[in-house]
């Protein structure tokens, strides 16, 4: 069944514990997503990028998204969420679309104009009962540099400014950079697990980690225990749906039916999802 982001996040919060947030480009990941939470019984936040509503088109995998839960995993809490929308047209596209909970993602703007599209973004969505996720500090992408060239004081979240930031905007939830990078990427050696605790203590929403396919079960743990409410997650469900074709591909001749390789991808997907539910402490919590 379709729930707010808003109830699935402020359970996890009161609960201790993290759910995680998985990208979705299709129908078959969509399903193994959903077949995951079905069988570990946790709740679910789903979400779609821009490139993927160019990919897939907005409402068709919103729908999707919709049916599955609605009529296919009707005990499954599920909220659908835009992640990383990049200026206020794309959420408006999102909410016209009827998105409950979505994302500014002005974390690479000077901190005035992301703090002054935040908050008209906020104004927009509040009145209409849609949840705001804003980002301070930022995530780095594996394309985006040599491993080891990070200059990690670079992506950070300043503890102070994040207060200021969610009060001044009224997000209603905030991602944070606390040596977190998207993709499978080195990641800072040891997190800044100060910073995070400060971030926590200063500021009273729930708090999302990206980036965090390859966070390790003691990292993930112990960013719980410091307060982080939510893991975004999609490299690992690629790279599961992925090798699982491409091995397919390179071991047999698959024929011209896509329906065995694609439930095998979409099973690979279920197990990956699964693994990450049970680590973030979310399976068991419907
Ligand atoms: O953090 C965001 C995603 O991993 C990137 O997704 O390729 O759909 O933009 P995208
Ligand atoms: P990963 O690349 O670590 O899966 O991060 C995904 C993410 O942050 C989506 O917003
Ligand atoms: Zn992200």
């Amino acid at each position: 069944m379709l729930v707010s982001a808003k109830e699935i996040l402020t359970k996890a919060k009161e609960g201790g514990y993290a759910v995680g947030a998985f990208n979705t480009i299709n129908l078959e990941i969509t399903q193994g997503i959903m077949a995951a939470a079905a069988e570990v019984r946790s709740p679910l936040i789903i979400q779609v990028t821009e490139k993927t509503f160019d990919y897939a088109g907005g409402r068709m995998i919103y729908e999707i998204i919709k049916k599955l839960a609605e009529d296919y995993n009707p005990e499954v809490p599920v909220a659908i969420h835009l992640d990383h929308g990049g200026s206020f047209e794309a959420v408006q596209r999102a909410v016209e679309i009827g998105f409950d909970s979505v994302m500014y993602d002005g974390s690479r703007k000077p901190f005035n104009d992301n703090l002054r599209i935040t908050k008209s973004v906020v104004e927009f969505c509040h009145p209409k009962g849609i949840w705001v996720q804003g980002e301070l500090g930022n995530v780095p992408y594996v394309s985006e540099h040599k491993m080891e060239d990070v200059d990690w004081d670079k992506y950070m979240t300043d503890p102070d400014q994040a207060k200021e930031f969610v009060e001044a905007t009224g997000v209603d939830t905030l991602a944070v950079g606390i040596g977190n990078a998207h993709g499978f990427f080195k990641e800072r050696e040891v997190p800044d697990w100060k910073r995070l605790s400060k971030i926590r203590e200063l500021v009273d929403v729930p708090l999302i980690m990206h980036g965090a396919s390859d966070w390790e079960d003691g990292k993930a743990k112990e960013a719980i225990k410091r307060g982080v409410n939510c893991f975004n997650i999609d490299t690992n469900t690629r790279l599961a749906f992925m090798s699982t074709l491409s091995s397919e591909f390179k071991n047999s001749d698959p024929g011209i039916d896509p329906r065995p390789v694609l439930e095998q991808a979409r099973e690979a997907v279920k197990h990956s999802v699964m693994k990450k539910m049970e680590l973030f402490g979310s399976a068991g919590k419907f």
